[in-house]
């Protein structure tokens, strides 16, 4: 969990060429990509689902595909997900399950894939705990969740992205730590000094027209 990584997020990119936006990241040297699905319920807002990832693998069969559901019922969709091509799922512990949380995890990585766990900015690292020994992946929401383009949460999460790295150190586990949500190349430096080493990069990736300046620049303030 050491290495960072900025993993371009498709939901600031431009939909209307979606595979050659793709291939930008990929030249620009992305080797993750994050996509957002928003169900209208767990978030007051509607993305995409199941269908755009399989474009997305469609577009590139060998980037990493780390899927972020703010859904409801993210077991109901889980087969979907799976076979649409995700890499990683990352589901939220706020979400209403059909099973559970645990019962969920455990059947991404019973696919052969990683599973991760976000916290919503309200929600204390406290809640994620229970699942830390099952997880790949902890995802530090620096944002409420539902939107691109709103200012980096500092006061409200670093404490919790900070005690979520020293539960992990102290208990000998690997999980990653990605932050996502307003992450520039000013802000992903405060987020890499509390822990993280996952950086989801919306507009600070896909905003300018320069995909690999932006990913030099982005990859620059956290190395
Ligand atoms: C927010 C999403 C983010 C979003 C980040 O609900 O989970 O992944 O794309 O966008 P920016 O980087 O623009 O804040
Ligand atoms: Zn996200």
């Amino acid at each position: 969990h050491e290495t960072p990584l900025i993993l371009p997020s498709l939901l600031a990119a431009d939909w209307s060429k979606v595979g050659s936006e793709v291939a930008r990241a990929e030249e620009a040297g992305a080797q993750w990509l994050h996509l957002d699905v928003m169900d209208g319920a767990f978030v007051d807002n509607i993305s995409f689902g199941p269908q755009m990832v399989g474009v997305v693998r469609k577009a590139s069969p060998t980037m990493f595909l780390d899927v972020h559901l703010m859904i409801h019922r993210p077991d109901h969709y889980l087969e979907r997900f799976l076979k649409a091509g995700s890499d990683n799922i990352t589901i939220h512990v706020e979400a209403r399950y059909d099973t559970s949380v645990a019962d969920t995890l455990k059947r991404i990585r019973a696919a052969g894939k990683q599973c991760g766990l976000a916290l919503h900015p309200d929600t204390p690292f406290d809640a994620a705990i229970p699942y830390a020994h099952m997880i790949d992946l902890l995802l530090i929401m620096t944002v409420v969740p539902g939107f691109g383009g709103q200012p980096f949460m500092e006061k409200e999460t670093m404490p919790k992205l900070e005690a979520a790295r020293d539960y992990r150190d102290a208990h000998g586990l690997k999980y990653h730590l990605e932050v996502d949500g307003g992450i520039y190349a000013s802000t992903a430096p405060i987020a890499k000094r509390h822990g993280a080493n996952l950086f989801v990069c919306g507009t600070s990736f896909f905003g300018p027209s320069d995909a690999r300046t932006a990913m030099t620049d982005l990859t620059a303030s956290v190395a």
